[in-house]
């Protein structure tokens, strides 16, 4: 067997080899079919990249067909269940887990990067009432850029791990000061005394007490929250940090440019739509009828179903556990029994099983959130501080593959071509 394509161009008869190389084969090769001397060469039309790679990446690995998730060869499950985000952070960013004394180390290091510069306050202070927190997000993270100008040196390692760790430490802070601007409420100032989950909460939620202390078992299930959301491979967020990235930009640019890709509801936004549902089906007797209606064509199961897992998302069964544990502090979320019996049907019913519906990530995320107190709109905040070290492994690995060039994909052509102008003052006689 060889590991090569023979591909026979039938404009010309001409026969090429195309090597086969980790299941693909080079987009540059086929632009060597060409029909003739002046012809470009054969390219691959392949809009939203469902079957092209874009890069090497050793960060994160995903079975689709059997529901693996794993973080450089760390299964999700262990680390949902034994680790800590930050830990999971250092892994992502480093490649390893860290020895005792390099934790410590990193911990300290994003703990003591938690606050921002006064002006990036005033700065948010400046936004409308009722501005989204994504939009605060997104404009914060850039302007970090101009507060860090020496960000623009990437190819310096030193800098680019500084950068990273402030961004890690500093997503918390811009998201829970989003949060509390809608609220009209004081910003509150991290607690370098707490955990980077435990003084993500008391940003969120401390109002005159000396001291925010949040019920443990909430921080461990932001915590698990985090963890799960921190990587995903190449998703459209990823994707956009990646390709702003490559014309080397700092990463504060590229970051935000992240945060814009998960503002769209077909990313980020799934676990918001799974809450207007679930109010809408409004009791157990109305899912059967509801159930009809996905099957009709009429709706969509929201919350099910994903591009890549074909079996189950391993995120969301995690997730499933740690709505108990969060239920178990705030009162059951009077919504989780229709979501379980509507899982329940859909599991047992030949059209999900057929096309191989399964929950995903965000089947139960909503629920927590809620149970949190989180509005909707801060949904996607919480999924972006969670991906921010996914974001940043990823950009890291980037600047440092040689086989990388500025993203700068191809097109077909689809408009007229050399018209004669003509300036206004003839066309509009
Ligand atoms: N409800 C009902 N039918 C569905 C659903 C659903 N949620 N998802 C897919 N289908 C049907 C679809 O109509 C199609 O049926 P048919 O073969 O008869 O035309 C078949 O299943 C295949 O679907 P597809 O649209 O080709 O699948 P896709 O891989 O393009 O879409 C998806 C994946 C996640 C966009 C889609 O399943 C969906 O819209 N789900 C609901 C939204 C959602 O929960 N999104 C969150 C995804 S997880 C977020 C993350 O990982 O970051």
């Amino acid at each position: 067997m060889t590991d090569s394509l023979t591909v026979r161009d039938n404009r010309t008869g001409q026969e090429y080899e195309v090597p086969i190389a980790d299941g693909t084969i080079k987009a540059a090769d086929l632009g060597k079919i060409k029909a003739g001397e002046d012809n470009p060469g054969l390219a691959v039309y392949d809009p939203g990249f469902v079957n092209t790679a874009s890069c090497r990446s050793s960060v994160t690995y995903i079975d689709g067909e059997k529901g693996i998730l794993e973080y450089r060869g760390y299964p999700i499950e262990q680390l949902a269940e034994k680790s800590s985000f930050l830990e999971v952070a250092y892994l992502l960013v480093h490649g390893a887990l860290p020895t005792k004394v390099e934790y410590e180390a990193w911990v300290h290091e994003i703990t003591y990067h938690t606050f921002v510069h006064e002006n990036v306050k005033s700065f948010m202070q400046g936004f409308r009432y009722d501005a989204h927190p994504m939009g605060m997000l997104m404009a914060s993270v850039g302007a970090l850029s101009t507060f860090y100008p020496d960000a623009r040196n990437i190819s310096d390692a030193e800098n680019r791990h500084i950068q990273i760790v402030r961004m890690i430490a500093k997503m918390p802070t811009l998201g829970a000061w989003a949060f509390r601007h809608a609220q009209g409420k004081p910003y509150v100032y991290p607690d370098n005394d707490l955990s980077y989950t435990a003084n993500f909460l008391s940003m969120l939620f401390k109002m005159s007490e000396s001291k925010f202390e949040a019920d443990e078992r909430l921080v461990k299930a932001l915590d698990v929250l985090f963890i799960l959301h921190a990587d995903h491979e190449q998703n459209c967020s990823t994707n956009a940090v990646r390709s702003v990235g490559s014309s080397q930009v700092d990463p504060y640019s590229a970051v935000a440019a992240g945060v814009g890709a998960l503002y769209g509801p077909l990313h980020g936004g799934a676990n918001e739509a799974v809450l207007r549902m679930l109010r809408r089906i409004g009791s157990k007797e109305n899912i059967p009828a509801f159930i009809e209606g996905v099957k009709n064509g009429n709706e969509k199961l929201m919350g099910f179903g994903h591009r890549v897992y074909k079996n189950f998302d391993p995120r969301a069964t995690i997730i499933k556990k740690a709505c108990d544990d969060v239920f178990e502090v705030t009162g059951v979320n009077p919504l989780l029994s229709i979501a379980k019996e509507l899982e329940k049907i859909a599991l047992e019913d030949e059209y999900f099983i057929k096309r191989k519906l399964y929950p995903n990530v965000d089947f139960y995320s909503g629920l927590i959130y809620e149970a949190f107190q989180f509005p909707p709109e801060m949904f996607t905040v919480l999924f972006a501080i969670g991906r921010t070290p996914g974001w940043l492994s990823q950009w890291s690995e980037l600047v440092q593959d040689k086989e990388q060039k500025i993203a700068r994909p191809k097109q077909i052509y689809t408009g007229d071509r050399g018209l004669t102008f003509a300036p206004a003052s003839e066309r509009w006689k």
